[in-house]
């Protein structure tokens, strides 16, 4: 039980049924919680119907749990963020220890199915705690549950992808911004996945990636680094790249991220655009069917940004990637759902351009990706 309490992943611990006697506590369960920025462990115990608190620094919880746990109760279940371990402790002592894949710990959602989350509430990730997502008790801040939902489906689509990963990971984050989303990326790529991986996140505002860095520092992540750069002309990174993520990067900023991912040989991209108004400030009517679609302002804008998406799978597919266009979480939670997954088989071709070129033709807009890969 001892080596069960050493181990960083604990989601949560709880102990019932006390064989002893003379236990003062029915019930105890210790969480991980931050207080003042700082990770530990909270115990509650309950005696009766008051309960009683006490906080735990993490390189005492092991010892805690022998003086406090250990051969007191007959059951302690573990909830570790990809396992669970049962002890079972007989009135004579003999511990029986099982174990299985977690059921990760439900959260609610709106429409009240039960999700399972690869994030949970009540395990916060450090740094999204400074960053306001979840208060220092590891709960999701009020206003900041679409962001939540956002970044944790985010990171179930590429746990799909990355989940028997081995071997080393290279990310770019394109206009990470604040970069909730490459933080919590980071932390489950090294720390629930265990992947030798090395992200770095660009952003032209140049206090947000100070901030990041200096935030990246203080929890010790030396391969999760910052860089300013306007990412449609600065020079980016030479190095192999494995998978360019974004996560509403501005209007054109999606169009440079996958271009740089094209360009690279990039085999995965995982990328939500927003914004798009390159199409729908050129666009003009007159010319044919679609002319229905342009005459009033809000059916512009929206047909402008679902044919910007379009034209950049197809220009993907051309380029010789697998891509898959999906809602990644449900409108409520952004009005900017669609996501861009892709996979690069190869195998290019061009059979998509012609009928891209005759719509930028007839109705005079421009589409950064595909201007810039047929030139
Ligand atoms: C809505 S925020 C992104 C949010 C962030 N990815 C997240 O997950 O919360 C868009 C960011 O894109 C950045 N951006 C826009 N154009 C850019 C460019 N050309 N180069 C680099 N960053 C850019 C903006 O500065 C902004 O911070």
């Amino acid at each position: 039980m001892k080596e069960a309490a050493q181990t960083n992943d604990i989601v949560k611990i709880s102990a019932s049924n006390p064989v002893r006697t003379d236990c003062e506590f029915s019930r105890i369960v210790v969480r991980p919680v931050s207080i003042k920025g700082k990770a530990c462990f909270q115990a509650e115990m309950f005696k009766g119907a008051q309960a009683f608190h006490q906080n735990i620094p993490p390189e005492e919880l092991s010892d805690w749990i022998a003086s406090y746990v250990q051969g007191v109760y007959k059951q302690t279940l573990f909830v570790m963020t990809d396992r669970e371990v049962t002890y079972l402790t007989s009135s004579k002592g003999k511990v029986t220890r099982l174990e299985k894949p977690a059921a990760h710990e439900a959260v609610r959602d709106g429409n009240d199915r039960q999700k399972k989350y690869i994030l949970n509430v009540g395990k916060p990730v450090p740094a999204l705690a400074d960053l306001g997502v979840f208060t220092q008790d590891g709960k999701v801040v009020a206003g900041m549950y679409d962001k939540f939902k956002q970044i944790n489906r985010f990171v179930e689509i590429l746990d799909d992808v990355f989940k028997s990963h081995t071997g080393k990971l290279t990310v770019l984050d394109f206009g990470c911004s604040k970069s909730y989303l490459t933080f919590v990326v980071y932390y489950y790529l090294t720390e629930l996945r265990h992947i030798d991986a090395q992200i770095i996140g660009y952003d032209v505002k140049k206090d947000v990636v100070a901030n990041c860095n200096a935030l990246a520092a203080k929890y010790g992540y030396r391969n999760l680094r910052f860089e300013a750069a306007d990412v449609s002309k600065d020079k980016l990174s030479d190095e192999h790249i494995d998978a360019v993520i974004s996560l509403h990067a501005c209007d054109t900023a999606t169009d440079y991220a996958l271009h740089y991912a094209v360009r690279h040989n990039v085999k995965y991209i995982f990328s939500v655009p927003c914004c798009q108004h390159e199409v729908n400030n050129s666009i003009s009517a007159g010319q044919g069917d679609l002319d229905v679609l342009l005459r009033y302002g809000i059916v512009k804008e929206r047909v402008s940004a679902l044919l910007t998406d379009a034209i950049r799978a197809m220009t993907l597919e051309d380029e010789g990637y697998k891509v898959d266009v999906m809602e990644f979480v449900d409108l409520a939670h952004s009005p900017k759902n669609i996501m861009l997954r892709c996979v690069k088989t190869g195998k290019t071709s061009r059979k998509n351009a012609a009928a891209i070129r005759s719509l930028l033709e007839k109705y005079g807009f421009h589409q950064t990706l595909f201007e810039l890969l047929n030139k």
